[in-house]
């Protein structure tokens, strides 16, 4: 067991900001020192295996990406991130677990899908990771097969109200999920969009010849969203199921989570960096001499992109001030331009549908910090200390204090970071959606359970260092 020192930086959490001195032993953190301390002996950097340099640097805590999609079969292809890749460059910005989804369809075992996911996830993943469970599929076998999930430290499941023929749920099939979810004490995660109204939408632009990525937008209306959020929440309520809508990108879906909670429900949203920074107008009507207006299929992701003159964006970081959105997950889900987002030349529709930002979250909400929208603090609430409490982590991870897993950031805000294939890209894309944005601070050192994973850009890091967390239920219920 080696120990390792992380000195004269200001640790931050949730709550507030301090200098101190972070003593790690082995996987542990055991000890956080005011600088200098002399409490554990007169010369603590002389006698630990490694001291790490913070003066002038945040600490904080590991980030945890809760929305992650490797290896995704979909659209008639596969993410292109698995575990290995993806889980790299997570490390790489600064995020030191991930959960990702177990995926089940209609006619399988849920069993076999999770079995399927330890498969591809064991032995591969630079950091920690957990599953949640998709249901693609609600039947008598499946609403059966979520009485062994918390037991798998499975303690939140997803359902679609979007993609009919995929993995689409109708209100009969959400009614008994929840049901079950609410006996059982899952977290409900749900894909609030009205998928079979939005497939009518997008033959109706495809037949009038408005083929091209930015109708991909304007067939999933806002309205859409708010629809489809508006009846998770009341059937939820109906249920007392807590429900946890994901990647929320209208203002009006924030509206409806607002007034949910305002009624003291146990109804939570999370919104993606691209739904903070990027537009329907900028992104997916975009041309470039390479790819045309195909250009614009690096950003069709769903729920889409919405109309920066609409003031989705703003409504966004709003809701992360307030609280009406609790977390910023990235909805990681990459495909590469050639051979798969190329599927779609022609016809918007079958543009595989997802983005992928693991690698830049921490920093792309850092520029947030940078820009005045959020604090320091709730930075770290919303990248870390909350994705831990809403999924049963906390105490282990998403916190700087004794007992915790040693999953350890140290971010320098005078440092810089050019985010772009050629520059910083670990991700498995031969493009980014993120090309040319600029970040005024840099994710200097990565410690995950002890282990420095990333330090003077240099990475240390490797496949199979990452274990499979056993999530508890959620801690972050009214
Ligand atoms: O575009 C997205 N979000 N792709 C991944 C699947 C999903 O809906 O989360
Ligand atoms: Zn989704
Ligand atoms: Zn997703």
């Amino acid at each position: 067991m080696s120990t390792l020192l992380i000195t004269g930086g200001t640790v931050v959490s949730a709550t507030g900001r301090t200098e101190a001195d972070v003593l790690v032993d082995g996987e542990k953190v055991v000890a956080v020192l005011a600088p200098g301390s002399t409490l554990l002996g007169h010369d603590l950097t002389g006698s630990v295996d490694r001291v790490v340099d913070a003066t002038g640097k945040y600490v904080i805590p590991g980030g945890i990406d809760a929305h992650t999609h490797f290896e995704l079969p979909f659209g008639g292809t596969n993410a292109s991130d698995t575990f290995e890749t993806g889980t790299r460059a997570a490390a790489w910005g600064g995020t030191t677990s991930v959960i990702d989804f177990a995926v089940q369809r209609t006619g399988e075992r849920v069993e076999d899908g999770l079995a399927a996911w330890h498969e591809k996830a064991a032995g591969s993943c630079a950091i920690d990771y957990g599953f949640h469970q998709i249901i693609g599929g609600v039947d008598e076998f499946s609403l059966k097969s979520m009485e062994l999930l918390a037991d798998e430290g499975i303690t939140s499941y997803k359902l679609f109200m979007a993609y009919p023929g995929v993995f689409y749920s109708d209100d009969a099939q959400i009614l008994k999920a929840m049901q079950k979810a609410a006996d059982l004490g899952l977290l409900t995660m749900m894909h609030a969009e009205n998928g079979p109204a939005i497939d009518v939408l997008a033959e109706q632009l495809y037949r009038q010849g408005k083929t091209t990525p930015y109708f991909h937008g304007v067939a999933r209306a806002w309205q859409m969203e708010e629809e489809a959020t508006h009846r998770a929440i009341m059937l939820a309520d109906v249920t007392g199921a807590p429900l946890y809508v994901v990647h929320v990108s209208a203002k009006q879906a924030v509206e409806q989570l607002a007034a949910a909670r305002d009624r003291g429900k146990n109804v939570f949203g999370e919104t993606c960096p691209q739904y903070l920074y990027l537009s329907l107008e900028d992104q997916l009507g975009a041309s470039s001499q390479e790819w045309g207006d195909l250009e614009g299929a690096k950003w069709v992701c769903s729920t889409p992109l919405r109309s920066r003159e609409e003031g989705h964006q703003h409504a966004m970081w709003q809701g992360l001030r307030t609280n009406d959105l609790q977390m910023v997950s990235t909805d990681h889900c990459p495909f590469c331009m050639k051979d798969q987002k190329e599927l779609g030349k022609g016809d918007f529709r079958a543009i595989p549908n997802g983005i992928g930002s693991i690698e830049h979250r921490m920093d792309l909400m850092y520029q947030g910090v940078v820009t005045g929208e959020i604090s320091l603090e709730r930075w770290v609430e919303l990248t870390s200390t909350t994705p831990a409490r809403m999924f049963g982590l906390y105490g282990t991870k998403g916190v700087i204090a004794p007992g915790a897993d040693a999953d350890v950031v140290v971010y320098d805000p005078n440092g810089h970071t050019s985010i772009g294939v050629g520059k910083t890209h670990h991700m498995n894309m031969d493009h980014s959606a993120w090309e040319g944005f600029e970040i005024d601070g840099h994710v200097d050192v990565v410690i995950s359970r002890g282990e420095v994973l990333v330090s003077d850009g240099e990475y240390h890091g490797r496949a199979g260092h990452g274990s499979y967390l056993k999530r508890g239920l959620s801690q972050y219920l009214i």
